[in-house]
């Protein structure tokens, strides 16, 4: 078998140099130089200081570079699937009637619980190395299908053993209050003491929280259990944010907003209350179109009085088996345009400086800037607009992730 721990470290090399021949977004000639694994300078190719005339060269070709693509809301960590959730669907029933037969992220659960660490972590691993080769140098993973400490434990520490094994930056989310355990039916409010009081503050401790998330919604957990775990967040300094108004317009945008919430996902009901309060708070919308197409769903974001509002858009995978199968970031770009009629120049922002404002990660990823480690992506191709255009396609070039070249090469 394959050990998954080596497979970077084994192929990769240091990026460090001065890369020229570079086409930025803007469709302007640059080049960059990394030095140690930062990004040490970018500029014109006809500015490049003299100290750094002579470093070791990486020929861009004319190769558009952009930064590394972050993928802000994901459940990549999960046991088995359901494709046969996918076939029920296509016979006339519905998410939340799949979800309240006990199937939904129920079954993902038991599927979850039953699986070794190992089992998870190599099966998120070839996932993961999917969103990878195509650019992705953030991301962000959810716990949730574990609903227990042990089993989301499970998931956390895969989530960070991914980060090591693939040089890549991971967020981990403690998504507890994503669905009732079966063994708490009928007692939500036990289960939500038994995530605040027990589950958080000992994932927390471990070191294993970078966020905390909840889905509010009428199939999971109300705005007052929603606050409820907010709250305890809040006391533990973890920062928020929310599965919101995907189904229905539950308030909990304005709820997350009050808390400063990195972010408001989903959001397909948000109303301009709850866009007052997100652009009040600085609170990024994540825009899901994967859960929006695979579920049928007609009702679109409000982007036109989000963009009114001022309020950053960023687009996401939203990997996950029930409601978002999709392991491509460039495709949820093009279908953020085609579906939600965002703009190219937004889509673009949307799977870099905004994704990376979700996690907070604003400082470190999502643009090109000197004192910064070194994520980009070289394309094969001419105009920053076909990253959104194309769809299926693998413009791929090279990846360089925290200094290091990880995918293809110059
Ligand atoms: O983001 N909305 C809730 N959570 C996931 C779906 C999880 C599942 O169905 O397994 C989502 O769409
Ligand atoms: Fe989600």
């Amino acid at each position: 078998p394959i050990d998954m721990n080596m497979l970077s470290s084994a192929t990769s090399s240091s990026a460090d140099g001065l890369w020229t021949d570079l086409q930025g977004i803007d469709g302007q000639p640059c080049a960059l130089v990394v030095e140690k694994g930062l990004l040490a300078w970018i500029g014109s190719t006809h500015a490049v200081p003299e100290q750094y005339a002579s470093s070791k060269r990486h020929d861009g070709r004319g190769a558009l570079v952009t930064p590394g693509l972050v993928d802000c809301h994901t459940h990549l960590v999960y046991g088995g699937q359901r494709a046969n959730e996918f076939a029920m669907r296509l016979a006339g029933a519905s998410y939340e009637e799949i979800a309240r037969a006990g199937g939904g992220i129920v079954s993902s659960v038991r599927a979850t619980r039953e699986a070794s660490e190992d089992e998870l972590f190599n099966s998120a691993s070839a996932r993961l190395q999917q969103l990878l080769s195509e650019g992705v140098c953030a991301i962000e993973i959810k716990s949730g299908y574990g609903l227990s400490l042990e089993h989301e434990r499970k998931q956390l520490r895969v989530a960070r053993r991914l980060a090591t094994a693939h040089n890549v930056t991971v967020r981990t989310t403690f998504l507890g209050a994503h669905a009732l355990p079966p063994e708490y039916a009928g007692r939500s409010q036990a289960y939500i003491d038994l995530v605040c009081n027990e589950m958080m503050p000992a994932l927390h401790d471990e070191g294993l929280v970078d966020a905390v998330d909840v889905f509010c919604e009428s199939i999971a957990f109300s705005l007052a259990e929603t606050e409820q775990v907010f709250l305890a967040a809040q006391a533990l300094g973890i920062p928020v944010k929310l599965h919101a108004e995907q189904l229905s317009d539950m308030g909990g945008a304005a709820l997350a907003a009050r808390f400063g919430a990195l972010s408001c996902d989903h959001i397909e009901h948000l109303s301009q209350d709850g866009i007052d309060a997100m652009a009040a708070a600085g609170t990024v919308a994540v825009l899901l179109p994967g859960a929006y197409y695979t579920l049928r769903d007609t009702h679109l974001p409000p982007i036109e009085a989000l963009r009114a509002a001022g309020v950053p858009m960023a687009v996401s995978t939203d990997h996950n088996p029930g409601t978002s199968p999709a392991l491509s970031l460039l495709l949820m770009a093009n279908m953020a345009c085609t579906l939600f009629r965002l703009t190219v120049p937004e889509a673009i922002a949307g799977i870099t400086t905004h994704a990376a404002r979700a996690l907070g990660l604003q400082q470190t990823h999502g643009e090109l800037a000197p004192g910064r480690p070194a994520n980009f992506v070289l394309w094969n191709l001419k105009d920053a607009a076909e990253m959104a255009y194309w769809f299926g396609q693998k413009p791929v070039r090279c990846v360089v992730r925290h200094g290091r070249i990880e995918e293809g090469g110059v």
